[in-house]
């Protein structure tokens, strides 16, 4: 498998001194347990603050998240669905989320501050009360929205195990639909006929597909949808291999690899949305492991990749 490989050396000594550079810290662990974590309704923010973030968002979000937060474009950032979205997690995971993605259209171009004037008005819009103090950064981990009931309807039990979906339908549109439907669409001006395979060292850069589109970490996000949304589909019950074997879907180190697979993707989606570049070397290797697991036993036992194997999926 060429796709998924651990960052070559060089890439290791040039995050080891950005980590220390930018300081980076794990974005969603809570500081202490749930005892510690003040709640939203303790007069978190100031009014002050609130006043700076009403500016801000009557002029950057509420075109898509409407004036009083009811979702327009964007989702609602008030009432049942904002806080189900929100549920439990520190008010880190709400201000990092704004700092690091939003304005949907020019993401990064607030400062933290920023960031946490815009939480302190969306607050208020949820009837939390401000108090005497500012919230400050520091605080942010230590504050925790209160625990709701998802909104979405319960999971069907014919779904089975799948997991919940991980991202909406947007995100997994643009993961699978959108690479997939491309290529189909790339029909109305060239014939895959007259295209033998072409031998230059990067015929197709999967990795930069779709970024002029969709850039940087939002390319990212949906590969993480994609592989977790689409890992179960290893699980279809008599699908056939290449060779003809119908692929052991039954047994439990397959299942152990899909669900590892499963778990590493949706990790990585949580570290990109918090925008996590250190994360990744981590992950790369989990996810090249959780797909290795398989191949190892299943795939690399017979054929070259690319091929047919004989013994594969025996
Ligand atoms: C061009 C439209 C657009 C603009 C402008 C915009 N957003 Fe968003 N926002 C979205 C979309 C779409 C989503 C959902 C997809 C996502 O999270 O990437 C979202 C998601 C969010 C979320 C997560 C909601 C949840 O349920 O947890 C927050 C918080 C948020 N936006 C805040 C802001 C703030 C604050 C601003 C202004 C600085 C802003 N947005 C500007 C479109 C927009
Ligand atoms: C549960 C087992 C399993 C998991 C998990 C799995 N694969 Fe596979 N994969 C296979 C098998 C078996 C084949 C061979 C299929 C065949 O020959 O029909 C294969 C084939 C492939 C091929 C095609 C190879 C060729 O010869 O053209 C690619 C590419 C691939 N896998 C990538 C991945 C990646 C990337 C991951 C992880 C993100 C992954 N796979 C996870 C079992 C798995």
């Amino acid at each position: 498998m060429h796709s998924v490989r651990r960052r070559p050396s060089a890439f290791h000594y040039a995050l080891g001194t950005m980590c220390c550079a930018l300081g980076i810290v794990a974005m969603y662990a809570p500081s202490g347990d749930a005892q510690q974590m003040r709640p939203l309704t303790a007069g978190v923010y100031s009014a002050a603050q609130a006043a700076r973030g009403e500016v801000l968002y009557a002029d950057g979000c509420a075109s898509c998240h409407g004036v009083e937060f009811e979702g327009t474009i964007g989702p609602p950032l008030a009432g049942e669905l904002f806080l189900s979205n929100n549920s439990a997690l520190p008010l880190a995971a709400v201000v990092n989320r704004i700092q690091q993605t939003m304005p949907f259209n020019l993401p990064g171009s607030l400062s933290m501050e920023q960031a946490i004037d815009l939480t302190a008005y969306i607050l208020q819009g949820g009837a939390f009360p401000a108090g005497q103090a500012a919230l400050g950064e520091a605080d942010l981990a230590t504050i925790a929205f209160p625990v709701t009931a998802a909104v979405a309807p319960a999971v069907a039990a014919d779904r089975g195990s799948l997991p919940p979906p991980e991202g909406n339908l947007a995100e997994l549109m643009r993961g699978i639909a959108f690479p997939n439907a491309n290529i189909i669409f790339n029909l109305q001006i060239r014939n895959p006929d007259d295209e033998p395979r072409i031998d230059v060292a990067q015929p197709f850069d999967y990795r930069q597909w779709g970024t002029t589109i969709y850039p940087g970490w939002r390319a990212v996000d949906q590969a993480a949808i994609a592989l977790t949304e689409t890992a179960v589909l290893y699980l279809t019950p008599g699908r056939k291999c290449q060779n003809g074997r119908i692929a052991p879907v039954e047994r439990d180190d397959w299942k152990q690899a899909v669900a590892d697979m499963i778990a590493v993707s949706q990790e990585a989606h949580r570290a990109s949305k918090a925008r996590d570049f250190d994360a990744f070397i981590d992950i790369s290797e989990k996810l090249n492991e959780s797909c290795d697991s398989c191949h190892r036993v299943y795939r690399d036992t017979g054929g070259v990749e690319g091929g047919i194997g004989g013994d594969r999926c025996r």
